[in-house]
């Protein structure tokens, strides 16, 4: 059975993924079970997806109750899901429209035309994006991820982009004379190495757009929806852009992503310029209700918060110990180990002791685990990690 699943994959799935040598049976509250019955603390969630961990009781309910109405139906009507979800979005951030996509390269797909379309208007056609970027794979994402390994191959890409470096912000200022229409920005990088912006570099961007009239763009795909401890991340830095695209974690592993727009920018799009058939389906948004109300309603923020300072504290103490640890760094549950070392051997190890982990880059170990773990499960991943760490020393 094992070796069949594995084989039918690896035999008849485009070979674009490297996968671990693990093939998943079920979850449970922060745990994922393999086929022969292997337990792991899952601190991957995923890709910082599955923000309630597994069976949770609310979310499945949701879906299934969504399930039994209808599954799909379109936007050409109107549904309660939907309608509940912006409308919640909406109340508990400082924008005044959403748009629902299903995943994190289209959310950003739509605020570039956003920017594209404004742009044209002006006739500032250029787009800022920062080096060691990343913002999907499609031909528009790829194109602000300013990364040679994931664009060299499929070049020419969209022309009119620039690059500044991330945390400088006078190389972005050298840019501006070029007629920019936006800038987009993770305020954590995540696959370039679980970078956080400075504040002083998010408030510097912030000052450029307001000055040049230029749309700010956060791509919290990966820090946003509590990721941090706060909703949105860029709470964490009272600087608020003018749009911002989510995805991962809104749907605890359904296909969603939006983007949300302020007053200033809210009418750009109009009717016939985006859309999405399966955007916002009733399905994803019937679970991203559930999501969303547990993490501003029911403690979750504070569990970020609370443990998310923990876990890097007991990192810390590792670094002192282990000089091959270079850097612990992040925010909240997006936190990351840099090594002097390639981690993938590493990786591999932690998964053989029952501890689900990521890399970000060659060098950094990342967790991003479920936003409900509890001192418990970081006390045991820490184990776990010092378990392995003690022999990659006698290693080193
Ligand atoms: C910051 C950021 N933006 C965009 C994406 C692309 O999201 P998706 O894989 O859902 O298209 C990712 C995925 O890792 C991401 O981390």
């Amino acid at each position: 059975m094992e070796n069949n699943i594995i084989n039918n994959t690896d035999n008849y799935i485009l070979n674009t993924y490297k996968r671990q040598d693990l093939v998943i049976d079920k979850g449970n509250n922060v745990y994922l079970y393999d086929i022969n019955g292997k337990k792991y603390l899952d601190f991957v969630s995923g890709i910082g997806v599955n923000s309630l961990g597994y069976q949770n009781k609310k979310y499945n309910e949701a879906i299934v109750n969504q399930l039994n109405k209808f599954n799909h139906c379109s936007n050409l009507y109107y549904w309660e899901t939907q309608s509940k979800l912006a409308q919640k979005l909406i109340s508990i951030s400082p924008f005044d429209k959403v748009f629902f996509a299903n995943s994190g390269a289209e959310a950003n797909e739509g605020a570039l035309k956003l920017a594209k379309k404004y742009g044209n208007t002006k006739k500032n056609t250029k787009i800022i994006t920062m080096k060691n970027s990343f913002h999907g794979r499609t031909l528009g994402s790829l194109s602000v991820t300013a990364q040679n390994k994931y664009q060299n191959s499929f070049t020419p890409l969209l022309s009119n982009i620039l690059e500044g470096e991330f945390n400088n912000i006078e190389s972005v200022k050298k840019l501006i004379s070029e007629g920019v229409c936006a800038i987009i920005v993770e305020p954590i990088q995540g696959e370039g190495g679980l970078k956080p912006a400075k504040k002083e570099f998010l408030d510097g961007l912030r000052k450029i757009c307001d000055e040049n009239d230029i749309i700010l763009i956060f791509d919290e795909v990966q820090c946003g929806v509590g990721r941090t401890g706060k909703f949105f991340a860029f709470e964490n830095y009272d600087v608020i852009p003018d749009v911002v695209t989510m995805a991962k974690g809104l749907a605890n592993g359904l296909p969603i992503g939006a983007f949300m727009i302020n007053k200033k920018y809210s009418s750009i799009l109009t009717y016939g310029d985006h859309a999405s058939t399966f955007g916002g389906n009733p399905i994803s948004t019937a679970g991203a209700n559930v999501v969303v109300d547990e993490i501003i309603n029911n403690g979750i923020l504070n569990n970020v918060k609370t443990n998310g300072e923990y876990l890097f504290a007991q990192l810390n103490k590792l670094k002192t110990k282990y000089d091959f640890i270079k850097d612990i760094r992040g925010l909240g549950f997006m936190v990351g180990i840099e090594f002097d070392f390639e981690v993938a051997s590493t990786m591999s190890n932690l998964k053989d002791n029952g501890l689900l982990v990521l890399n970000a880059g060659n060098n950094v170990l990342r967790f991003l685990p479920p936003l409900i773990v509890k001192k418990n499960h970081i006390d045991e991943a820490m184990g776990i990690i010092e378990n392995v760490l003690k022999d990659v020393k006698v290693n080193v």
